[in-house]
């Protein structure tokens, strides 16, 4: 068995590497290029009809660069990102007028090109050009993070440094084409997410990560932001029609313009004033389990009470911020997920009530 990383992976690569990629004929700067870029947010098999029938309407860069963009865009219709295709098309036209349909052959001139990054051009450049330079896309960095055990989020400019460090100390000298395609075959067939096939990889001798028992640690997942809580009681109001107050909200902020349930800071707070903020007398109240729910920047823990109401003569009617509906009923108002459920319980806990009433009277 040869010793070194990129040794191993080519003669893994001979043997059970993918060999039949549409890309992998005729691998041009342009094509290497459009399968890249199809291939950075989506899968092989998805890719592939795509390719194939852009590689048929826009043979190479002159024939795209020509194109209107609707034509460009209606190719890759279905495969999402759609700035992808909008830089494809760019950067066709700045290769055909500025460099006379010749792609750049260097890192710094692709790099230039919109929607190419570092590792991309380090694709293209070894893949069709056969130059000696590195990739690290997603496959590639969680093949090293396991390899040397780098701890730490890939997306950290100090860790993905260390990684290119890494992806260019073993890239070899000679068949960099070969090693580019063995090392993301690799990462897609074997070193998986979830559950890496570490009998069957040719570098797992030598694999930190896997002597120390530890692939499911690498790569390090994203720090998790520690959220701030906040704190608030919901005040689910009933009347003696059975129906709830929904009050819409202030047209910006969270829940901006959707529909719910009158708020207070805690329960005090709720006692002292529901009564005269909804003109409304308290008959009974009876708390929920408290819940969270989890915006971008903050947690809510949401307490909500079931207020059973008597309306006084002037209790705030149905007005254009102010609705009385039924729980199972709400008109075509936009409610936000966790009123949603909070209507469902309490729908559902009203007819638990009538049903165990109705069982109790015919046992009686
Ligand atoms: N993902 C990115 N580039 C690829 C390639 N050339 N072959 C297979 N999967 C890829």
């Amino acid at each position: 068995m040869p010793e070194s990383f990129s040794d191993r992976l080519l003669l893994w690569f001979v043997q059970y590497g993918r060999l039949d990629l549409p890309w992998q004929a005729n691998p041009t700067p342009y094509r290497v290029w459009v399968s890249e870029i199809m291939l950075q947010q989506t899968q092989v098999k998805t890719v592939i009809p795509y390719y194939q029938r852009f590689m048929q309407r826009f043979p190479d860069i002159r024939a795209l660069a020509l194109a209107q963009i609707d034509e460009v865009l209606h190719h890759w219709s279905g495969l999402g990102y759609y700035a992808r295709a909008r830089n494809l098309y760019k950067a066709a036209s700045i290769v055909a007028n500025d460099y006379q349909d010749d792609f750049p052959e260097t890192l710094d001139g692709l790099m230039s090109l919109p929607g190419i990054g570092r590792s991309t051009a380090g694709a293209i450049l070894s893949l069709a050009c056969k130059q000696r330079q590195p990739i690290l896309d997603g496959n590639v960095k969680r093949i090293l993070c396991r390899y040397h055990a780098v701890a730490g989020w890939p997306g950290q400019k100090a860790v993905e440094n260390r990684l290119w460090e890494l992806a260019e100390y073993h890239t070899p000298n000679t068949d960099v084409a070969d090693y580019t395609q063995a090392i993301m075959d690799l990462g897609a067939t074997l070193c998986r997410r979830g559950t890496p096939d570490c009998e069957r990889c040719p570098l797992e001798e030598h694999c930190l990560a896997k002597q120390l028992g530890e692939q499911a640690r690498y790569p390090e997942c994203k720090p998790k932001k520690v959220l701030p809580t906040k704190s608030v009681v919901f005040a689910m109001m009933e009347n003696e029609q059975g129906e709830v107050l929904l009050q819409q909200r202030p047209p910006s902020g969270i829940w901006g313009g959707l529909w719910s349930f009158p708020e207070y800071v805690d329960v005090s707070d709720m006692t002292s004033n529901l009564e005269s903020d909804y003109a409304v007398m308290l008959l009974s109240s009876e708390e929920y389990n408290v819940f969270t729910h989890t915006f971008s920047h903050f947690r809510l823990m949401i307490t909500p009470i079931h207020i059973k109401i008597r309306q006084n003569k002037n209790t705030l009617m149905d007005n254009s911020c102010i609705k009385w509906q039924q729980p199972d009923n709400p008109d075509q108002l936009g409610l936000p997920m966790p009123v949603v459920s909070l209507l469902n319980s309490f729908y559902q806990e009203e007819e638990n009530r009538h049903e165990s009433n109705g069982e109790l009277h015919q046992a009686g």
